[in-house]
């Protein structure tokens, strides 16, 4: 089949919007912000990924409004007023907590204690880091973009942001490299699937040339 998106995003058959499902498997960008009153936010962002390695930057994109308001999301706000943003990976282990933090919850909670996580000082940025996430990339905003938005729908954002600093648990360092097997990270599928990557899932292959 083919449809053009502008006729919208559920065409026959399909029953609900299927542009989750076009784009997988997705990396999760599980964001930790904090507000100008100190108030820690963390949610997942699975329109993410690493654009560049050197400098190494990252962009999410916090699309849309807080659900039943006309409000922008905290992790924009967040990124907006104070120009910092922490990545942490998100694994098959912290998947219940990392779903709980998708939930639209008042400004005022610290989110990350909310889902049971721990939160740790970064080295160079304001908002910390999940203790129980193995990799964390504490970033500085670059430029947040507008994205296009059609007629009478929310607005859509991309926040860009350079990688200031590298938090690696050295259990998942295995023989001079991160061994993907002990990372054990969780892939967004469409609507609301996701993909573990296990040991049994990796394998290596070398380049032609
Ligand atoms: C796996 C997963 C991926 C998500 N990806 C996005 C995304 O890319 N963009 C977005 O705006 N919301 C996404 N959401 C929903 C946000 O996490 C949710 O709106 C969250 O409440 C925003 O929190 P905030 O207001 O604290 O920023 C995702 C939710 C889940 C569970």
């Amino acid at each position: 089949m083919y449809f053009d998106p502008k006729d919208g995003m559920r065409p026959p058959p399909f029953k609900h919007s299927v542009y989750n499902a076009l784009v997988v498997p997705r990396p999760i960008g599980w964001i930790s912000s904090i507000s100008t009153d100190g108030v820690i936010n963390l949610a997942p962002f699975s329109f993410f990924n690493a654009l560049c390695g050197a400098p190494p930057c990252v962009m999410y994109c916090p699309n849309g409004f807080k659900t039943g308001t006309e409000e922008e999301k905290d992790s924009l706000t967040n990124v907006r007023e104070t120009g910092e943003f922490v990545h942490n990976m998100c694994t098959v282990e912290l998947l219940d907590a990392m779903n709980a933090t998708s939930a639209h919850v008042p400004s005022s909670v610290d989110e990350m204690a909310a889902a049971g996580l721990h939160a740790v000082p970064c080295e160079k940025v304001k908002p910390p880091r999940i203790k129980e996430s193995p990799i964390a990339l504490e970033c500085v905003v670059l430029q947040i973009v507008d994205l296009p938005a059609w007629d009478n729908t929310p607005p859509n954002t991309m926040v860009i942001g350079e990688v200031v600093g590298i938090h690696v648990d050295d259990n998942v360092i295995v023989d001079g490299m991160i061994d993907a097997r002990e990372v054990k990270p969780l892939a967004r599928l469409g609507y609301l699937d996701y993909a573990p990557i296990l040991p049994e899932h990796v394998f290596s292959v070398p380049r032609p040339d």
